[in-house]
């Protein structure tokens, strides 16, 4: 397994927020993890990433503990993320943005290079000059996915990966996570649109206030009306 979770439990300073939180990611897998807003999905990257450091429970990545290791030790062994919210450099230009902070942190045998991210991204490589705070969400998105990926991450984390952008753009966005997943990139990613995710992804993780709840194919999730109801209609 490439990803662990083993009963986390995790929150902020006194409040208890995730309880038990367990599933697992295979080298090159994409998985997703859905649930109402405020069940915890945030907060499970953050504890996979060690923003928010599980209090009980084990994340393992690689086959290694995570306990105990600050967050910028668990990105340089290869956890990407992309935050909601898509943080860029607003000063800085798209091919800066790519390059300013690119490493090869997971050891990929062939670390992404920036035409590959333009590539993805066609979009981004007409772009290229244009400096971060004048792009369009989607644009800003579809950059902030490539810088992640510049630092060659074995697994990247995306949060919201489409919320708030016009479908078309919103379309764009999972095709590019179509073709990171034909590449072998293992995703967690989160997201309210289940056919979408249904396409990028085959397993899915419900976490309902803090517990895993139920994990199965993403094609039954997007398809049962009873699963859907009980645990994620609001
Ligand atoms: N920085 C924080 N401090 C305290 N509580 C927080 C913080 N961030 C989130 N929470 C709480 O943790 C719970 C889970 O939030 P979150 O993981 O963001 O849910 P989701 O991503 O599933 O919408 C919510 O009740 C939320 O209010
Ligand atoms: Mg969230």
């Amino acid at each position: 397994m490439l990803l662990a979770l083993d009963r986390v439990a995790a929150g902020y300073g006194e409040t208890p927020v995730l309880f038990e939180v367990s599933f697992e990611i295979a080298a090159g897998e994409a998985v997703a993890l859905v649930g109402r807003n405020g069940m915890g999905k945030s907060t499970t990257m953050r504890a996979i990433l060690g923003l928010c450091p599980p209090t009980s429970g084990a994340v393992t990545f690689a086959g290694r503990p995570l306990a105990g290791l600050a967050p910028f030790r668990i990105a340089r062994l290869g956890v990407g993320w992309v935050p909601e919210g898509r943080l860029i450099f607003p000063t800085l230009t798209v091919r800066e943005n790519l390059t300013a902070t690119a490493a090869n942190h997971g050891g990929l045998a062939r670390p992404w290079t920036v035409p590959e991210i333009f590539d993805l991204f066609p979009r981004l490589r007409e772009r290229a000059l244009a400096s971060g705070d004048q792009l369009s969400g989607g644009e800003a998105q579809m950059l902030a996915i490539g810088r992640a990926l510049m630092l060659g991450p074995q697994l990247i984390l995306l949060d919201e990966a489409t919320e708030g952008l016009a479908p078309v753009i919103r379309d764009e966005i999972w095709q590019c996570i179509g073709r990171l997943r034909e590449r072998g990139q293992a995703v967690l990613i989160v997201d309210k649109h289940l056919v979408a995710l249904a396409r990028v992804a085959e397993r899915a993780v419900v976490i309902e206030k803090g517990r895993t709840v139920w994990t199965g194919s993403t094609a039954v999730l997007a398809g049962d009306r009873e699963i859907h109801d009980r645990y994620l209609s609001v």
